[in-house]
């Protein structure tokens, strides 16, 4: 395997080609996938236990193996020594000379990297459902798929950010019905309709309450899926006072999104269902579902087999009444993003409820041929619901759902408060208080969810997120600052810092030091496997450990000698390129996350 030499090499990602090669060429007649099992280690830098398992599978002594292993292995830029110990294992010290070298990269050229295959990637993400409530859920969704996409945007992919917005179902029937009743006048004069989800719980009540209102909402679903002008007129007046509700969302998390809503494939949806019901592939119910044994018009399209009904839900693709459901808008958007887009990578950043739905929905779209498994990847990003600090699913205290843009506004005035307990607004200008009261109520809000495993359940506390100690973004941000500090207050400059970078590897001597290289160098692999599985998770755990190594490193090594007047008597500046390379790799880890850094706070 060769070193990449225009940007960072992922260190562990290449001992394991190393390791894997010497495997079988030691071993040709072992023709099964090899797990390397290459950890980091304390003896030395990394630990290989290849030898353990392989022994079993051969029946041979874990040491004989170990030694053909490592007779195997050959050379490596990165590798300044292997040893075979104890029963096998082998101890890979990397050569320091790699090691300064790539830390003062960081420094040089900051983050840069590895080369991967580019793809292109539709990131579906956020995706409310107009006139609906924009509920804690999207936040979800909006702040892992941003971060997703900051990913792979990074990573050179080509990232389409698609908001798919539910804009397009029943709901809009009794919508407009309510619009044409409350606002006779609505097309002339658009009204100023200032509570959405209050004119959408009175027309849901209506709705369920009269009978003729129902069959006028239902007649206005049909004029509306017919393009009837004044229907469509309505709907759009329906849907931009929505849509500008969540762009003041986005605006305030800077979150990039396409529009691209479920209205956006109603002729796509009568070409597909066509299309699969020439094909044969719509049914009718396979089993009915109540005894009274009534026929079920709806059109169904199954992905199991008869024998074994039960393994995939079926995917309701007509209604009875003729209409489509959120099923079929799934199926014409992935045949739209698979052939007419060419995305050969597919992400979907949902709650883990519609784990059901993307199970079913991949499964169909594998069988029409609309999505094929062996050169398009598919990701169902899912998460869990956030509760409330009462362990509850969160609401507010009358018991509503929690609008998001108040959601924020609290999140500016608590940091606020807490910046102003600290005294940090007596330290900076106006400008700049507004500015890191931003960026640390937002930046704590998005941490706090990307710092979980996704899956799980979240408790959302405000006290917890802005806490300065502990693994949240108001203390990462602070320590940030730290770092930047040192160098400036010992009136050394960026730029004369990338000058002496520029000139040779940076020294490293005190143990200390060697640790916090080390750590920064992990960061390659981090991001590879950010990419494996879509968790972000272990990026917030590494820029946690970056912090806690730095400090080490700074308790024990002075960047900065004074005398007991404060005078500066020695400026060490290896050790101000290290904490350079230290903030380099914060900012590029942060930016990932979504989180902007501020200078001073
Ligand atoms: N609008 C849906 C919801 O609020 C999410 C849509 C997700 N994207 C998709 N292609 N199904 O739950």
């Amino acid at each position: 395997p060769e070193v990449p030499k225009d940007s960072m090499c992922a260190i562990l990602q290449h001992l394991e080609a190393v390791f894997e090669r010497a495997v079988r060429v030691a071993f040709p007649q072992h023709t099964a996938p090899v797990n390397t099992q290459i950890q980091l280690s304390k003896m030395a830098d990394y630990q290989c236990n290849v030898a353990m398992a392989l022994a079993k599978i051969l029946r041979q002594n874990p040491r004989v193996v170990g030694q053909a292993v490592l007779d195997a292995a050959g050379t490596s830029p990165l590798i300044a020594n292997m040893q075979l110990s104890g029963s096998g294992f082998i101890n890979i010290t990397l050569s320091t000379g790699f090691i300064r070298e790539q830390v003062t990269r960081l420094v040089t050229h900051g983050v840069t990297p590895p080369p991967l295959n580019k793809r292109k990637v539709a990131v579906d993400f956020s995706s409310p459902n107009i006139a609906k409530e924009m509920h804690v859920g999207h936040l979800r969704s909006t702040i892992i798929g941003d971060s997703i996409c900051r990913l792979l945007e990074f990573l050179g992919h080509d990232v389409l950010r698609i908001n798919h917005l539910g804009d397009w179902g029943t709901q809009f029937g009794m919508l407009i019905a309510h619009l044409q009743d409350r606002f006779p006048n609505y097309l002339k004069t658009p009204p100023a309709i200032s509570d959405l989800q209050g004119f959408y719980k009175e027309s849901k009540k209506r709705f369920d309450e009269d009978e003729q209102f129902k069959v006028r909402a239902y007649k206005a679903v049909v004029q509306l899926q017919g393009h009837d002008p004044d229907h469509i007129n309505g709907w759009t007046m329906i849907c931009d006072i929505s849509k500008r509700e969540f762009n003041k969302v986005y605006e305030r998390l800077d979150v990039k999104l396409s529009p691209y809503g479920e209205s956006f494939y109603q002729s796509r949806m009568e070409a597909i269902v066509a299309d699969l019901e020439q094909r044969g592939l719509l049914e009718q119910a396979r089993i009915q579902e109540d005894e009274t044994d009534r026929k079920d018009d709806r059109k169904f399209m199954y992905s199991n087999t008869v024998e074994e009904p039960q393994t995939v839900m079926p995917l309701i693709m007509v209604k009875s009444d003729g209409g489509f459901t959120y099923d079929t808008s799934d199926m014409a958007c992935i045949r739209y993003r698979t052939q007419e887009l060419d995305v050969d990578w597919l992400i979907y950043v949902t709650d883990a409820g519609q784990q059901q739905h993307f199970k079913s929905f991949r499964a169909a779209a594998a069988r029409a041929g609309y999505f094929n498994s062996a050169t398009t990847r598919m990701d169902h990003v899912m998460f869990g619901v956030v509760l409330g600090e009462d362990r509850k699913k969160f609401k507010t205290r009358s018991g509503d759902t929690v609008r998001l843009v108040e959601l924020l506004e609290e999140g500016l005035v608590r940091a606020e408060a807490i910046l102003k307990e600290k005294g940090r607004d007596e330290a900076l200008s106006q400008q700049e208080f507004d500015h890191v009261k931003e960026a640390v109520a937002y930046g704590c809000i998005k941490y706090a969810d990307l710092c979980h495993d996704r899956t799980r359940d979240y408790v959302f506390s405000f006290d917890r997120m802005l806490d300065f100690k502990g693994n949240t973004a108001a203390y990462l941000l602070y320590a940030l600052t730290r770092i930047c500090s040192i160098a400036r207050t010992a009136g050394v400059s960026s730029g004369s810092l990338l000058t002496e970078a520029r000139k040779e590897p940076m020294q490293l001597e005190h143990e200390k030091e060697w640790k916090l290289a080390r750590t920064l160098l992990k960061l390659p692999d981090v991001i590879l496997k950010l990419t494996e599985d879509l968790y972000l998770h272990p990026l917030c755990e590494f820029l946690y450990e970056v912090s806690t190594v730095f400090s080490e490193f700074y308790d024990n090594c002075y960047c900065v000698e004074k005398d007991k007047d404060g005078n500066i008597t020695k400026i060490h500046t290896s050790r101000l390129l290290l904490c350079e390379a230290t903030a380099t790799v914060f900012k590029q880890c942060l930016a990932i996350l979504g989180i902007k850094t501020v200078e001073r706070m």
